[in-house]
């Protein structure tokens, strides 16, 4: 039906409009817009603004978060909360969001208790293992993206603490031993999560390389080896990323609490780093008021124990002063203005499920580590397996997750938990459910394809003799606040690979670990693939490298030692029985913010952390950094090193295999005796892409930080004058390309 209106309600439409317009105009005066508002100003200029409008109060409330379960008293302002693991109230009179923290390593966490939906990304080790840096950026756009579909303007992921310690139980939430490596990829991840306008993080700051005792530990390590190793990962991912906060760590470090840590947060991070946005306390970490607040912690999470009405006196009485309140409050406001989160507030919508899926395949598929490929076992080629035998680590139904803070909430339960599927439950494994044993049926339709659970070794035998080829799932859970009592598979799994290798010579290892482990099989096994926590399609990743439609070409981040034994520290150094608050102490969280007793632990390797260690110890290793290898073969040709304030390093990578890859071709430096340095350290790599019989001449910028040493007397970096010899090569222990240089 056409809609005809006649001139005469026509007219009277418009008076009509014309009436509510003009008393609309005069029933709400248009507010002038808040000075802060104009984005043409600075980040410092808006926060300035807007400080200059707060009463004490209100810069309080900015300063805590608003409780968390478990962890003290909630206060009742958390009903504002979106769920996420830290809520702070905003002030709305002067158009301040609250701010909405999520835990998000690998995802966005806690998505199923919410009712929402999150991609899991393979876990972050797996991603450095890609050493790819637009990956890394991809990685955390896409947590950004999905942060702000959930409501959530700030990320906490970040993770950049090395590993020193190889049983850590947060090793897969990190990005491997290299602190340049680590610097690098985390910058990138940063930016990539900033760049969709919530804020960033950096974590743990600094030196928690155990989880045993970690309230209470106290890191005994001399300052060259803590700038030259921890904390460069840390310098190099502030300096790319610009993070808006850096959390601050659960343990002491030298003598004093990280969050109430002079040296850490105010000579380094503030003073010599410049670092302008804001220190945000782990959870549970604060331990002061007047300290914390002097040396740089700006804010106290998940509580207000120190930074709430505490703080507040200690501004009354003189003992903190306002200005050391300003500074705080002004960190947080100009990093919200500068990543825009006041600007472009999140907008809950629906996550983007499908390019959620292909981002966290394609991270997988870069991720997964190919360590050994006898008599070129792999491919595998469809075409002539009659059958296939799959056994063990749940691969009927699933593939392990990462636990703790980092772990996401699997889309359609958690496959195997007890009486089926379930929720998450902190301390409970997760296997997601995504099946590799569904993926290589789709594979291999013509074969007959089999699964054995593995758990009577007999039967698990009996089935790998039976079939032409045998793939072994093996796993090793790991979870925030524990670390691994050694580095063996658990559940006697050492046992049933080498059961079914001894029952078949085509046997293939599937590890899906968090960590390095030992290995007392592989010399009797054909082929062994790391997939470490591969994600939301860690299943179609991984039938894709077995099969050959991806060509693996990632490189480990870790060291693979040859046993535990050759681990700098032969065991964790644990606390003291009476450390830890008893179990179930309703007052353990009020405990640990009081300070428990120290106990110690010396990270006297100093500078020789992951490879450093070996390479200086002369120590064989089972798989060394740098490692992996590909379905076809590259030959290194032609270095030339151009020497300068920025040293090239150029040379040809040829693809001589019959398969197109991507080589990830690696440069170590050596540096002058005088310097007193580890053998080599990683300087740069390079990812070429190259198709059968390609050659492509490299050439590689390395940065003055990563040739420098840290003097301690001067508090500073220096490249010194002597020679440098520059290796180049397929991983930290295959450097066919050498040559020295004299630098001044
Ligand atoms: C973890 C942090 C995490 C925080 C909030 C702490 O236990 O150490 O990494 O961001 O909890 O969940």
């Amino acid at each position: 039906m056409a809609l005809t209106v006649s001139r005469s309600s026509r007219l009277f439409l418009v008076v009509v409009i014309s009436i509510s317009f003009l008393s609309a105009q005069s029933s709400s005066p248009q507010k002038a817009p808040q000075p802060w508002m104009n984005a043409g100003l600075s980040p410092d200029e808006r926060a300035g603004l807007v400080l200059k409008e707060m009463t004490l109060d209100e810069k309080i409330t900015l300063l805590h978060g608003t409780g968390h379960e478990g962890l003290g008293p909630m206060s009742p302002l958390s009903s504002g909360s979106n769920g996420g693991a830290g809520y702070v109230v905003g002030i709305p009179r002067l158009g301040i969001p609250g701010i909405q923290m999520s835990d998000a390593a690998y995802g966005v966490r806690a998505s199923g208790k919410n009712g929402r939906y999150s991609t899991a990304l393979p876990c972050n080790l797996a991603a450095a293992a890609s050493w790819d840096l637009e990956g890394a950026y991809e990685y955390g756009a896409l947590i950004g993206r999905e942060l702000r579909a959930q409501g959530f303007n700030m990320s906490l992921g970040g993770g950049v603490n090395l590993t020193r310690e190889a049983r850590n139980g947060r090793n897969f939430e990190y990005l491997g031993e290299d602190p340049i490596l680590a610097g690098k990829l985390v910058g990138q991840f940063i930016k990539g999560t900033q760049d969709q306008h919530v804020l960033g993080d950096i974590k743990h700051y600094a030196l928690n390389n155990q989880e045993s005792g970690r309230n209470a530990v106290n890191v005994n390590i001399d300052e060259r080896s803590m700038r030259e190793t921890d904390l460069l990962a840390f310098e190099i991912g502030i300096r790319d990323g610009n993070p808006a906060g850096v959390m601050c760590s659960y343990n002491r470090v030298d003598r004093d609490y990280a969050c109430d840590n002079k040296y850490l947060l105010t000579d380094v991070l503030r003073t010599q780093w410049k670092f302008p946005g804001f220190v945000l306390s782990d959870w549970g970490a604060a331990h002061s008021v007047a300290k914390a607040s002097a040396v740089g912690m700006d804010h106290e999470q998940p509580n207000e124990y120190f930074y709430g009405d505490a703080l507040k006196k200690a501004v009354e009485s003189h003992q903190v002063p306002l200005s050391e309140v300003d500074d705080h409050v002004r960190r947080i406001l100009r990093s919200m203005f500068a990543t825009r989160v006041i600007d472009d507030p999140p907008q809950k919508s629906v996550v983007d499920v499908m390019s959620g899926f292909e981002i966290s395949q394609h991270i997988a598929e870069e991720g997964m580590v190919l360590l050994k490929n006898e008599r070129q076992q792999l491919p595998l080629d469809a075409s002539r397996l009659k059958s296939i035998a799959v056994i063990g680590g749940h691969a009927d139904v699933g593939m392990m997750s990462g636990g703790g803070s980092a772990q996401v909430d699997p889309p359609g339960g958690n496959a195997i938990m007890p009486p089926g599927k379930g929720a998450t439950i902190w301390g409970a494994p997760v296997w997601f459910p995504t099946s590799p044993l569904k993926a290589i049926r789709r594979k291999a339709p013509g074969a007959k394809v089999e699964y054995d659970p593995g758990t009577d070794l007999n039967a698990a035998a009996a089935l790998a003799r039976r079939s032409d080829v045998a793939i072994v799932f093996a796993w090793r859970w790991e979870i925030e606040g524990k670390d691994s009592k050694s580095l063996s598979l658990p559940d006697d799994q050492d046992d049933l690979v080498a059961k079914v290798a001894q029952a078949n010579t085509n046997t293939i290892v599937v590890l899906e670990t968090g960590n390095p482990v030992e290995m007392p099989w592989a010399g009797q096994v054909s082929a062994i693939l790391e997939a470490w926590f591969a994600g939301s399609r860690g299943e179609k990743a991984l039938a894709n490298i077995l099969f050959g439609d991806v060509n693996p070409s990632a490189k480990l981040p870790i060291t693979f030692p040859r046993t535990e034994a050759d681990l700098p520290h032969k065991s964790i150094v644990q606390p003291p029985p009476g450390t830890e608050p008893a179990a179930g102490d309703p007052d353990a969280w009020k405990k640990r913010l009081e300070g428990l007793p120290a106990f110690e632990t010396h990270y006297d390797e100093g500078l020789k952390v992951g490879y450093k260690w070996y390479d200086a110890e002369k120590q064989s290793v089972l798989f060394p950094f740098g490692y992996g290898l590909s379905y076809t073969t590259y030959e290194y040709s032609g270095l030339r090193v151009t020497p300068g304030e920025h040293v090239k390093v150029s040379f040809t990578v040829k693809n001589t295999g019959n398969r197109a890859g991507t080589e990830i071709a690696q440069v170590y430096a050596g540096l002058p005796a005088s310097a007193g340095e580890p053998p080599k350290r990683l300087v740069g790599w390079s990812r070429v892409k190259l198709n059968p019989g390609e050659s492509k001449e490299v050439t590689i910028d390395i940065e003055p930080l990563f040739l420098s040493v840290f003097q301690p007397q001067q508090h500073a970096w220096k490249k010194l004058s002597g020679d440098y010899s520059i290796m180049v090569g397929s991983s930290s222990e295959s450097l066919p390309l050498r040559d020295t240089i004299s630098l001044k």
